[in-house]
């Protein structure tokens, strides 16, 4: 079983976020899982341009360090995601990260992964963090497990809380992963979004052949 972790604080081992980030990593492998840990703050990746090439040829046409982190996620059956809540939202580094990945939406290449999320805030806004990201996974095709977040104003006491709960959230995710836990309620979602990326994608198969590809060899076209 193979996990991938992004951190999406700036501030990486010096910060919260990825105190609860690691906890969760424990978790999960406590229970045999191979985590596998990118500081999106450290890794060069540029913003997406819109060019839309992605979708006619399945990759990207910048050269950075995304195609890496790409192979990664897509080799992954499960994702550990970090951000600090910076003015009610994740942050630029992660954000810009997340825009690379539209032609993971449209193929909703995370189908069958599953994913759990960490934050921190200074005083709040931990929610709308955790709302964006699980929506986010959740567009891209993957079954969300939970999330876990402190509020740095509450104390260390609640600290200590919040890293107990990432360390058995690290589990959860691991566990869903072992047991293929299905959600009913994301499932329909799931083929909701499925249905219309298809119809999406076949509307333009001559300009976007390899997601066109993508969706038939999943079976999701038929012969
Ligand atoms: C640019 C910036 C924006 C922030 N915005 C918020 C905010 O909107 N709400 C909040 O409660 N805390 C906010 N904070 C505080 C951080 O969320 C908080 O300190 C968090 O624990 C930092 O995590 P880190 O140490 O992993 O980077 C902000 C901090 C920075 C630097």
């Amino acid at each position: 079983m193979k996990i991938v972790a992004l951190g999406g604080s700036p501030r990486g081992t010096a910060g919260n976020t990825l105190r609860l980030l690691e906890a969760a990593m424990e978790g999960a492998r406590e229970t045999g899982a191979t985590v596998e840990y990118y500081d999106i703050a450290r890794q060069n990746i540029d913003y997406c341009i819109g060019c839309a090439k992605c979708y006619e040829t399945g990759s990207c046409i910048l050269e950075d360090d995304y195609e890496e982190i790409l192979e990664a996620m897509m080799d992954a059956d499960g994702f550990l995601v970090a951000s600090p809540v910076y003015i009610n939202a994740i942050t630029a580094q992660l954000k810009t990260l997340i825009d690379r990945m539209a032609d993971i939406v449209h193929c909703q290449k995370f189908r069958g992964k599953y994913a759990a999320f960490v934050t921190t805030g200074g005083g709040g806004g931990t929610d709308c963090v955790l709302e964006y990201l699980g929506g986010a996974w959740q567009v891209f095709g993957a079954s969300v497990v939970g999330g876990t977040s402190a509020v740095m104003a509450e104390g260390e006491e609640r600290f200590a809380e919040a890293v107990d709960e990432s360390r058995a959230l690290g589990r959860r995710l691991a566990a869903a992963i072992a047991h293929e836990e299905v959600y009913p309620e994301q499932e329909a979602f799931h083929e909701g979004m499925r249905e219309h990326m298809t119809a999406l994608v076949t509307a333009h198969r001559d300009e976007w052949p390899s997601e066109y590809a993508y969706h038939r060899s999943r079976g999701w076209i038929p012969e």
